[in-house]
């Protein structure tokens, strides 16, 4: 289809077509999720300019302002320690935990931030399991706009917490979990005149996708594989779209195959491809440590399980004690200290290069989302301390404690 005017908001299930417009969330026609689709003329005259997420302007919603703190652009790592220990020998860590909020939810707030001003949205709100709130009252408040969040009480970290509440939000604790608070926030939207920045909102996917363009451009070829952690799956949906861009863009000759990480205990997603489905069954009550990604309800499920299947990629379920395993590794054997969710990724890994599901040579990208100093409740063990009395001799303590 042509769009001859701009991007316009199609439909993923009814195919329906829509002007963009203010507060449009789902297709008005059956309540599918939207997607912002170019016209083809975008494709065909693409030039990447400056840094960061606006380098990729000309596949990006247009924007009256912006409002940026200088997101994307984020470290492309080898990483040849933790790929030895894992048999994969050109394994990649995109850090996404060095954005200006400390995860991937900048390069998505960015662009949405600036389309809410378009529509001259005065309030933004989300429902959060900590980084969208985190991120969404960063650039609310660098634009001027009021932002509540809804949080699930007592499952954000604390340094997520502390970060909506310095950049000025309304905090609305929900005494239940993510899904109940999305649900809550919902379906009282109008009542409460916001724009929604929940990943429901298609702008956001819009930022998301230059993660992938990133590591195209950094790696100077597509990947064989990338690997995300899933919660909501709008992010794994954002890189797949990413990638399937390039090569309608005519830059890239082929795409990664995707491969989707999952908390054993909110997993519905990975265990519905694994078991070939095409539904997923909700987690009423879902639990991991990684509490970015404790979600039973993922709105983003359907695009996930097709990109998944697209991409000819595979899930996988890890267990808390494998994440937190893949959290000390990635901080002692690389310098990279990510939050639980952001090193699942490397724990899906070394499941499935265990279940030798890979030949070891495959160029590989862990997209490692958060970064660790966002949850210092975790506990990390077991490390060495010693405590000691000025005047006492510290090297002879510790010849006694090793
Ligand atoms: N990693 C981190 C660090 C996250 O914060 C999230 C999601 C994900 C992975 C999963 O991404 O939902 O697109 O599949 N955090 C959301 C939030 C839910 O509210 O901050 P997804």
């Amino acid at each position: 289809m042509e769009y001859q005017d701009g991007e316009a908001l199609v439909c993923m299930d009814c195919g329906a077509t829509h002007e963009p417009e203010g507060g449009l969330l789902v297709c008005g026609k059956c309540g599918g999720l939207l997607e912002v689709a170019y016209p083809r003329s975008v494709f065909r005259s693409v030039s990447f300019n400056g840094r960061g997420v606006w380098r990729y302007r000309s596949i990006l919603p247009r924007v009256e302002r912006t409002v940026t703190l200088g997101e994307g652009d984020t470290p492309l790592v080898k990483v040849e320690r933790l790929g030895e220990s894992l048999g994969l020998r050109n394994l990649y860590v995109k850090f996404e935990g060095a954005n200006p909020t400390g995860s991937f939810k900048d390069r998505g707030m960015t662009v949405a931030v600036s389309i809410a001003l378009k529509f001259h949205a005065r309030s933004v709100a989300c429902a959060s399991t900590g980084n969208t709130s985190a991120s969404m009252s960063a650039y609310a408040a660098r634009a001027g706009l009021r932002s509540i969040v809804f949080l699930p009480d007592g499952y954000v970290a604390p340094g997520k917490l502390l970060q909506a509440v310095a950049h000025g939000s309304t905090i609305v604790r929900v005494r239940g979990n993510f899904d109940e608070a999305l649900k809550t926030l919902l379906s009282h939207r109008e009542e409460l005149g916001v724009y929604v920045l929940n990943s429901v909102n298609p702008y956001r996917v819009e930022g998301q996708k230059t993660v992938a363009f990133e590591i195209w451009e950094g790696l100077n070829r597509t990947p064989d594989f990338v690997v995300y952690p899933v919660g909501n799956a709008a992010n794994i949906s954002s890189g797949w779209k990413g990638f399937k861009e390039l090569v309608e863009a005519g830059l890239a000759d082929s795409k990664p195959r995707m491969i989707g990480v999952q908390a054993e205990g909110a997993a519905p997603i990975a265990k519905a491809f694994l078991r070939g489905e095409e539904a997923i069954e909700t987690v009423e009550k879902p639990e991991t440590v990684a509490t970015a990604i404790r979600i039973g309800r993922p709105f983003s499920w359907k695009r996930a399980l097709k990109a998944l299947r697209d991409s000819r990629g595979t899930a996988v379920t890890v267990s808390d004690g494998e994440i937190l395993r893949a959290q000390v590794d990635l901080a002692r054997m690389e310098g990279l200290f990510a939050e639980p969710a952001g090193a699942a990724p490397v724990a899906g890994l070394a499941r499935l290069s265990k279940q030798g599901f890979f030949k070891g040579d495959e160029t590989i990208v862990a997209v490692v989302t958060g970064h660790g100093l966002k949850d210092p409740s975790v506990n990390i063990e077991p490390y060495a301390e010693l405590i000691i009395h000025p005047g006492e001799n510290p090297a002879e303590a510790l010849r006694k404690l090793l």
